[in-house]
């Protein structure tokens, strides 16, 4: 059965046979139909490399197959066979993408050739699809910046464990960088080439989540009206990230204990167990040991999860990170907007004294606006969002220290606009006479 699965379609019993036998002869692994349900039927269950269907057939016919195999798994090849009265529709088919088509009774030799030619193409187009997510999603993945000792901890961390199969938790702020370093541990393992699954707990609708993690057969509940994978099928062999863990509810933690346990799962509307290999990565911005006591998380479960855990510090606890990710937003964005700039040191310092509640990610943000913002070849605080403005006026007597004559006027402006411009107000109110008031006005030539 070493060369492939080929699926007959055929609705003339006879004709499915000797195909059938010539192919088995052949080393094919064979999958027998007598009419199109039954192939979709058939479709669903196997992993079928060609298809051979009869052109004519009662009820749907071959073209209506094709049509689907078309729609549906597009990398199978189709070969038909017609009776010699239906040639035109089988070359109507070939412009449609079908693979060959013979003309009954075929050929057999000239058959075979063709099918290892069909199998090694849809081999091939496999490949490049794998490939080519591959290649998208290595040159998608950024890569984590860092250099101060909290980081380089992380990424002895990550390179120690990344092929284990223990369950990891990342735990940080928002925007520290938590899903950054799940996929740095999926992509850099031996399992990069395999699925990585990532699901956010607290996006997903509670009453969705179960059918999503668990998958359905059709007709399991009234809208089911397929068959769905799910998230814990999809991600074996591979990792999944359960992004948000702390989100879950009581019920599915129950649930998902019982998968970590027995590494099986059932689909929603089926008793068959289906053994489903991952390896766990999960990451909240909780404190989940806080959660144990107020009873919002299970015990049982944070134990199997906290296998090994990854502790992401805040983006002011590392500043000495800060210039490596400023220079790296700046250039990633300078690129794309085909800008030349550097920053000034005055923003740099601002970055250094500012808080950063959105963490990485908001100082990524604001770098963003502030290079789509810059006219000039330097970054200055005019590009930055206000509360960086506010921060610095705030500490601006810090740096440069007022004169007395300027917080003086400062203080007779204020007076003036607080009293809408009634100097005899504004002089009571700053304690001095008018003829003060009066004088200062003409010293300062304020109108
Ligand atoms: N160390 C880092 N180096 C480079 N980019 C980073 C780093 N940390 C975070 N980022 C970037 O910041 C953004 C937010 O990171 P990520 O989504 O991983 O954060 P998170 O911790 O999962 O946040 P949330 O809790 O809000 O989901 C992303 O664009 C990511 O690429
Ligand atoms: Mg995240």
């Amino acid at each position: 059965m070493g060369n492939g699965t080929v699926l007959i379609v055929d609705d003339e019993p006879n004709a499915v046979k000797v195909l059938s036998a010539i192919l088995l002869e052949a080393d094919y692994n064979v999958v027998e139909s007598i009419d199109v349900d039954m192939a979709l039927k058939a479709l669903h269950q196997e992993d079928v490399d060609v298809i051979i269907t009869d052109l004519r057939m009662p009820g749907r016919d071959g073209m209506q197959l094709f049509e689907y195999v078309t729609e549906n798994h597009p990398d199978i090849p189709v070969i038909f066979l017609t009776a010699y009265g239906s040639v035109d529709s089988a070359v109507h088919a070939i412009t449609h993408g079908a693979f060959y088509y013979f003309i009954k009774p075929p050929d057999y030799l000239k058959l075979k050739s063709i099918l290892s030619r069909a199998v090694e193409q849809r081999r091939l187009k496999r490949e490049i699809d794998t490939l080519r997510k591959r290649l998208a999603e290595e040159t998608s993945l950024p890569r984590i910046i860092g250099k101060t000792p909290q980081m380089l901890k992380i990424f002895n961390t990550i390179e120690t464990i990344k092929d284990s199969e223990s369950s990891v938790i990342i735990c940080g702020e928002t925007g520290t960088g938590k899903e950054l370093i799940a996929r740095a541990l999926h992509f850099g393992s031996d399992r990069r080439d395999r699925p990585f699954v990532a699901v956010n707990c607290a996006a997903i609708p509670r009453e969705l989540l179960e059918s999503e993690l668990f998958g359905y057969e059709k007709g399991a509940f009234t809208g089911a009206v397929s068959r769905r994978i799910g998230r814990f099928d999809e991600a074996s062999g591979g990792t999944l990230f359960l992004d948000e863990i702390g989100e879950l509810e009581l019920s599915v933690q129950a649930k998902l204990l019982r998968v970590l346990q027995e590494r099986e799962i059932e689909r929603l509307g089926s008793n068959r167990k289906i053994k489903v290999h991952f390896r766990l990565i999960s990451s909240t911005n909780r404190d989940l040991g806080r959660e144990v006591k107020t009873g919002n998380f299970r015990k049982d479960l944070l134990y199997r999860i906290n296998v090994i855990q990854i502790n992401v510090p805040l983006l002011k606890e590392r500043q000495d990170d800060i210039p490596l990710l400023v220079s790296e937003y700046v250039n990633e964005f300078c690129i794309r907007e085909k800008k030349v700039l550097t920053l000034s040191d005055e923003v740099m310092g601002i970055f250094q004294d500012y808080h950063w509640p959105g963490n990485v990610r908001q100082l990524r943000n604001v770098m963003e606006r502030a290079v789509v913002l810059s006219k000039g070849d330097t970054i200055t605080s005019r590009e930055l969002p206000e509360e960086f403005i506010s921060l610095k006026k705030r500490e601006e007597p810090l740096h440069s220290l007022k004169t007395l004559s300027e917080v003086e006027s400062e203080a007779v402006r204020n007076a003036l606009r607080v009293c809408n411009g009634n100097k005899s107000k504004a002089a009571r109110l700053l304690g001095i006479s008018r003829k003060a008031l009066y004088k200062r006005l003409k010293d300062w030539k304020i109108e």
